[in-house]
């Protein structure tokens, strides 16, 4: 059902409750996601974005219990990745040679995937699109997150469509920022940045800075995933600020896994050495076999340090250590410092593993990290206190 959001605009795109996971299986998404499409009447008419393929039917569907589709005068695809563009194929069939805008990269993409060649119209940044008493104003967006990505700005209304930036991946039948939780709003808002936007951080500074340069009036940010920012839409834009300038609270985040649970002692022992040393800090503790991945990397994200735990398996890793090193050399992180530790019975190469995935991941590796022989006994477990208050000394 569509939702108004004012005399002009209304939303026009679907909730998906069930969803668990996204982009395939790599991203957890405890609170379901909506697709958002917006539909924006003036003398002219204009479609902003489509919904994901499983529910172009659906879509489509709806979108004529609100219009007839050849009213649409235009589609604007701000972004070509499928969860926006997926009902694409099923509506250009109801409205062939309807004009799509959007940037270079975006008919890349669109063609690449699609394989159809419709009415494209590439816009580049400040290109205006009359409506008639409105205007669009088209803003690229390279990398946030895709080089085809861009936002659209409606005078007048004064609204950002800024497709996956400021985007949660969050159901809601409210819709609006004032009217949901706000510790579950912002959980899901700083998970979708710390997993999708970390390693473009610096574009959305630039990014950012470039759209306040313009002093737009802005009344709502409307993003193309989760609830629409109404009520002071600048506080997820000054939140953006703040988590891409390296981010960090006074969090240390420990990352393990273990087979016989010695690495497990020893990192709780660590723990305790932290907590001794630093009654402030906040320390978390994850199994990284058994905590959702995404979650361990949101709380990687806020954290000032991490230490990052396995024992010696196959002269490396455990896997889902393995797995995480790689995670974690992707998405970039910035300004954290670390160290490694795990138990062994052999050849104990676990520790030099995980510090050199560490320094590749560009963390700033303050020690060479601890290992124990066998199951730690009350003196191991005092060294491990002991490293702990070391390692928290090197973090004030
Ligand atoms: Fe929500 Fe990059 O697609």
């Amino acid at each position: 059902m569509a939702i108004k959001l004012n005399n002009s605009v209304r939303w026009v795109g679907k909730i998906d409750w069930e969803l668990r996971r996204f982009h395939g299986e790599e991203l957890s998404t405890h609170h379901g996601s909506s697709y958002n499409s917006y539909l924006v009447q003036d003398q002219k008419t204009v479609l902003i974005d489509t919904v994901w393929g499983p529910f172009a039917q659906e879509f489509v569907n709806d979108l004529k219990r609100e219009i007839d589709l050849h009213q649409i005068d235009y589609i604007v695809a701000n972004h070509g990745e499928p969860d926006h563009s997926g009902a694409l194929p099923l509506l250009m069939h109801e409205i062939p040679g309807t004009p799509i805008y959007c940037t270079a990269n975006a008919v890349k993409s669109l063609k690449g995937q699609y394989h159809a060649d419709w009415n494209f119209k590439v816009v580049k940044t400040g290109e205006r699109l009359s409506l008639g008493t409105k205007d669009l104003i088209f803003i690229e967006a390279p990398m946030l997150h895709w080089p085809d990505t861009m936002f659209s700005y409606l005078t007048e209304d004064n609204i950002l469509f800024s497709n996956d930036g400021f985007g949660q991946h969050y159901a809601s039948h409210q819709m609006f920022n004032d009217l949901v939780n706000q510790e579950e709003l912002y959980y899901e808002a700083m998970k979708y940045y710390a997993n999708i936007l970390t390693p473009f951080s610096k574009m959305v500074t630039k990014k950012i800075a470039e759209i306040l340069a313009l002093n737009l009036p802005l009344e709502m940010i409307c993003p193309s995933h989760g609830i629409i920012w109404r009520q002071n839409p600048l506080q997820i834009v000054e939140r953006y600020q703040k988590w891409a300038q390296d981010y960090q609270e006074n969090q240390i985040t420990f990352v393990y896994d273990t087979m016989w649970n010695s690495t497990r002692r020893m990192a709780e022992a660590i723990a305790e050495g932290i907590k001794q040393a630093d009654r402030q800090v906040e320390v978390k503790l994850f199994n990284s076999a058994r905590a959702d991945k995404n979650d361990i990397l949101t709380e990687v994200f806020r954290s000032k340090a991490v230490l990052v735990g396995s024992p010696t398996v196959n002269k490396g890793v455990l896997s889902s250590i393995g797995s995480f090193l790689e995670e974690i050399k992707g998405l970039s992180f910035k300004n954290k410092k670390a160290a490694a530790f795990g138990a062994y019975g052999w050849s104990g190469e676990s520790m030099a593993t995980i510090s050199k995935g560490l320094s590749e991941a560009g963390f700033n590796v303050v020690s060479d990290g601890l290992r124990l022989l066998w199951n730690p006994d009350a003196e191991s477990l005092a060294r491990c206190a002991d490293f702990g208050k070391e390692f928290a000394a090197s973090c004030l």
